[in-house]
């Protein structure tokens, strides 16, 4: 039996995010180069998106290079930028019949040009896209994102555009990059490591976390099926009791 049919379709999260995790692994597990299994598992990207299209999942967001992953010998970087351009540029037009809205949160000018124009090109494209809203963490880190947000409030408070107290929850959420977006209900990460990896550190607070030892060019449509299934089985409480949440309290 499907997952699809043991899914309550009535209970979808509405934003789901995925460190996409081991393709590394995977290409040394298949005697290949390690960009070989970057190349496969854009092909998991593709089944990903498809799945949270079909499942009506409102927002996906994809873990795709870290700040972090800059340190990573030049060819790797350079082919993973390759990657990122050829995979927007092939899946443009699948993802504008799909109805997706394309969107890139992360330090966008410490890209190469190349990439800063296919990505411009891309949101630009896709922008009255009404679907599922997929968004790319590219050049991205929660620490980056949390300074970069301290800094252009402290920016504001000196030209007297908002006062100290009315510093809270929701003005830091505007800014930062996902200004735009829910928090995740659910994060998956694939490859067995069980860690967050500097990914949306503010907005994770409340999130399922979701672990499987899968690598990512392995993780198919049944497999993200299985974490919101599994996602589902799960009671989420946010601080209150057992009790109070089957009361509906
Ligand atoms: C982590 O595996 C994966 C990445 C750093 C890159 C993810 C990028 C893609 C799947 C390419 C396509 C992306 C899009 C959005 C089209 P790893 O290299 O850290 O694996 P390892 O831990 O096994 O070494």
């Amino acid at each position: 039996m499907s997952y699809l049919e043991k899914i309550d379709l009535s209970y979808i999260p509405q934003h789901v995010a995925v460190i996409m995790d081991g393709n590394g692994r995977w290409a040394k597990q298949h005697g290949r180069k390690r960009v070989f299994g970057h190349r496969q598992g854009a092909y998991s990207v593709q089944e990903v998106v498809e799945t949270a299209s079909m499942l009506k999942i409102k927002y996906l967001t994809l873990y795709a290079f870290s700040t972090e992953n800059w340190k990573r010998p030049k060819a790797e970087v350079d082919a993973l930028m390759s990657l990122l351009v050829k995979s927007i540029n092939d899946q443009l037009n699948k993802l504008l019949e799909q109805n997706i809205k394309l969107s890139v949160i992360g330090d966008i000018n410490s890209l190469p040009p190349k990439v800063q124009n296919e990505i411009s090109r891309a949101i630009k494209a896709s922008e009255n896209s009404t679907g599922l809203n997929l968004i790319i963490a590219l050049s991205y880190s929660s620490r980056w994102e949390i300074l970069r947000a301290v800094k252009n409030i402290a920016i504001d408070y000196k030209n007297d555009k908002i006062d100290v107290q009315n510093i809270d929850e929701n003005l830091f959420t505007q800014y930062l990059t996902t200004f735009n977006f829910p928090d995740p209900e659910l994060l998956i990460r694939t490859s067995g490591e069980e860690r967050i990896s500097n990914f949306l550190l503010w907005q994770l607070s409340y999130s399922e976390l979701y672990f499987t030892k899968v690598l990512w060019p392995d993780f198919k449509k049944e497999n993200f099926l299985q974490a919101i299934y599994e996602y589902q089985q799960r009671e989420r409480r946010f601080g209150k009791t057992s009790d109070q949440i089957k009361l509906g309290k």
